[in-house]
């Protein structure tokens, strides 16, 4: 009989994951839905050969130094900056993520807080739970069109090309910032211009890029004030890339005129944080790649992956393959 190989699953196992991993894996998974504690994921990666993981998992060098038997590193999300793929290389440790099957999901989430914040709706909608409503009034909650303004998409990578379409659904004119030429943009009339000329141009400015040193931090004061006073921001990539005490001001003293956020610096954002006081702010659960249909599809995708590293093939999503020389 063969030894089924050790798996670490570091949540309760998603949906679509088991059917795959249980027939071929000894297989443990953490009980709760949270972030696993560091000592206990330690401690379980002592004889696992696979780790299934999610983006509140920290996998360095140091954990990876107690998983003497580790062999494959699969992520159930498309990002993985909480993952250090250098350290994983030099161990000869395949990483695996799932990009392109949240894409959509996450252009529709851009969408839809674009809509809420340019038409106020939260505000609204608390407004009537408030018994606030009591007649129709001309300047009552008014903001602003999406149609026939600029959207600015900062990145633009598989996501940021999905925005792009539905937003020339929508009658915006296209901007984007990114290193090179994005083929799909010209389709979509979408023009490629500095970022000085996208912030100095735009209505909603749409964060796309991956979190990497470079853009650590990027939307900063000066980025902020760059922006139109009338702009919107919006962020469904990764918090981190945001000074939230630059963007308080820029809400509060109206550099700009609102933000939506799907990710913050810190997850979940502290109940303290000033940006919960703001109207103009409207700040989502990173729920941006939340459809039953597209967490199934990454689920299923992280499963295959893992698989895949267990069988010594070569991952069919892998971040670092020149793992594989
Ligand atoms: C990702 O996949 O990186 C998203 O942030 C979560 O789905």
């Amino acid at each position: 009989m063969t030894l089924r190989p050790r798996v670490y699953v570091s949540r309760p196992l998603p949906d679509g994951a088991g059917d795959l991993l249980s027939p071929a894996c000894e297989l443990s998974a953490y009980s709760e839905d949270a972030p696993v504690p560091p000592t206990v994921l330690r401690a379980a990666l002592a004889d696992a050969e696979g780790l299934y993981c999610v983006l509140t998992d920290r996998v360095d060098g140091s954990l990876l130094d107690a998983a003497p038997r580790l062999r494959v590193v699969s992520q159930m999300a498309v990002g993985y900056d909480n993952i250090d793929v250098t350290a994983c290389t030099a161990r000869g440790i395949p990483v695996g993520n799932t990009p392109g099957v949240l894409t959509e999901t996450t252009a529709d989430l851009t969408l839809a807080l674009m809509l809420a914040t340019a038409r106020r709706l939260v505000e609204a909608a608390e407004a009537v739970k408030a018994g606030e409503w009591r007649t129709w009034r001309p300047s009552w909650l008014v903001g602003t069109d999406l149609w026939g303004s600029t959207l600015g998409i900062v990145g633009m990578g598989r996501i940021g090309v999905a925005v792009a379409r539905r937003a020339a659904g929508f009658g915006m004119r296209l901007l984007y910032h990114n290193r090179s030429e994005a083929p799909e943009a010209r389709g979509l009339g979408a023009e490629r211009v500095s970022l000085e000329q996208l912030l100095a141009e735009s209505d909603v400015v749409s964060l796309h890029c991956p979190l990497t040193e470079e853009t650590k931090g990027m939307v900063d004061e000066a980025f902020l004030r760059a922006m139109k006073p009338e702009a919107i921001f919006i962020n469904t990539a990764r918090g981190t890339m945001v000074d939230e005490a630059a963007l308080h001001r820029a809400l509060s003293e109206g550099w700009i005129r609102a933000a939506g956020l799907d990710v913050t610096a810190v997850e979940p954002l502290p109940m303290d944080s000033p940006l919960l006081g703001l109207p103009n702010c409207l700040i989502l659960p990173h729920i941006g790649s939340a459809s039953e249909a597209t967490r199934r599809r990454m689920a299923v995708m992280a499963a295959e992956n893992l698989l895949a590293g267990l069988a010594g093939k070569r991952l069919p999503h892998c971040v670092n393959p020149e793992v594989y020389g």
